[in-house]
C-alpha cells in the first residue's frame, strides 16, 4: 500500500449536476501525490452524530497544477446528502488516496468502459488518464431515465460516449448489456472495465468471461474505515476473503466468486 494522507481540503466548487448528483471540487494547500483511476478518498461527514464518520468516493478528476480533486457525489442517504450541502470556502477532512486502481491500458488496447450510477466517476477518470484517444475507448453509461444521466461533455475528446436508459429517453433503450455495442461488438475489445450496481457488473462479467476477455470491476461494497480494520467490506475471492478497501476496490473478474 502506498502512503496515505489525512488532510483538510478546502471546498472550491459544489455544483448540482442534476437532482441527485453533485460535482464537488476540493483543494489542498500541498502538492498532491499521484492518484490512480479506481482509487478513492474517504470523506469525513460533519454534523452527523448518527451517521458513519466517513464516506468513500471514487476520484473523478485530479488537477495536479491546481492541487484539486473532483468527486461526483450522488445522494444515496443522509451521509452523502449532508456532503452535498457543504459550502464553498469550508473545509472537509479526507483520507487519501485509498485502494488499488485499474490496470493501466496499453497504448494499442481497445477498451470498453461500462458504468452506471456513481460508477461513472472512476471510469471517466480512467478514460482521461489512459493515454488513449477516443478511437480506442468506448464508454456505455446506463441509467433509468435521461434525467439520471449527468452531462459528461468534458470527456467526449477522450472517449466515444454511448448511453442506455430503461425508458428509452436517452440513447438505446434497455440495460447496458443490451446496448448494440455490447451485444454485437464485444469481441472487438480486449479490455473491459466496469463500475456500477452489482447486478450490472455481474451481467457484464458473465459475458466478458464467456468471451474470454480481460475484465476488471470496481466493487462498491459498504465501507467505513477504508484502512482494512473494520472488516465491513469483505469480499470472498479465489485468494480468500479480501478487504475491498485495501485489496480493491478494483478486482479482475477471474478472482471473484461470481
Ligand atoms: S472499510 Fe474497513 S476494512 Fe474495509
Amino acid at each position: 500500500m502506498g502512503k496515505k494522507f489525512v488532510e483538510n481540503f478546502q471546498v472550491v466548487q459544489n455544483t448540482p449536476l442534476n437532482s441527485t448528483n453533485f460535482l464537488i471540487k476540493i483543494q489542498s494547500e500541498k502538492k498532491l501525490p499521484e492518484m490512480l483511476p479506481g482509487q478513492f478518498v474517504n470523506v469525513e461527514v460533519k454534523n452527523s452524530s448518527e451517521i458513519f464518520l466517513r464516506r468513500p468516493f471514487s476520484i473523478f478528476e485530479v488537477d495536479y497544477s491546481e492541487n484539486t480533486i473532483s468527486l461526483l457525489v450522488k445522494i444515496l442517504g443522509r451521509g452523502s446528502k449532508s456532503l452535498t450541502e457543504v459550502e464553498v470556502g469550508t473545509s472537509v477532512n479526507i483520507v487519501y488516496p485509498l485502494g488499488k486502481g485499474f490496470t493501466k491500458p496499453e497504448i494499442d488496447d481497445k477498451i470498453l468502459l461500462i458504468g452506471g450510477g456513481s460508477g461513472v466517476a472512476p471510469l471517466l477518470f480512467l478514460a482521461k488518464e489512459s493515454g488513449l484517444t477516443a478511437d480506442n475507448v468506448d464508454v456505455i453509461l446506463g441509467a433509468k431515465t435521461s434525467n439520471d444521466h449527468i452531462n459528461v461533455n468534458n470527456y467526449v475528446s477522450f472517449a466515444n460516449m454511448h448511453f442506455t436508459t430503461e425508458d428509452g429517453s436517452l440513447g438505446e433503450k434497455g440495460f447496458v448489456t443490451q446496448h448494440s455495442l455490447f451485444k454485437n461488438k464485444l469481441k472487438s475489445y480486449n479490455k473491459i472495465y466496469a463500475c456500477g450496481p452489482d447486478g450490472m457488473m455481474k451481467a457484464v462479467a458473465k459475458e466478458a468471461k464467456a468471451a474470454k476477455l480481460f475484465c476488471e470491476v470496481s466493487l462498491e461494497n459498504l465501507m467505513a474505515c477504508g484502512f482494512g480494520v473494520c472488516l465491513c467490506c469483505i469480499e470472498p475471492t479465489s485468494k480468500g476473503n479480501l478487504c475491498v478497501c485495501t485489496e480493491g476496490p478494483v478486482f479482475n473478474i477471474n478472482d471473484l466468486k461470481w
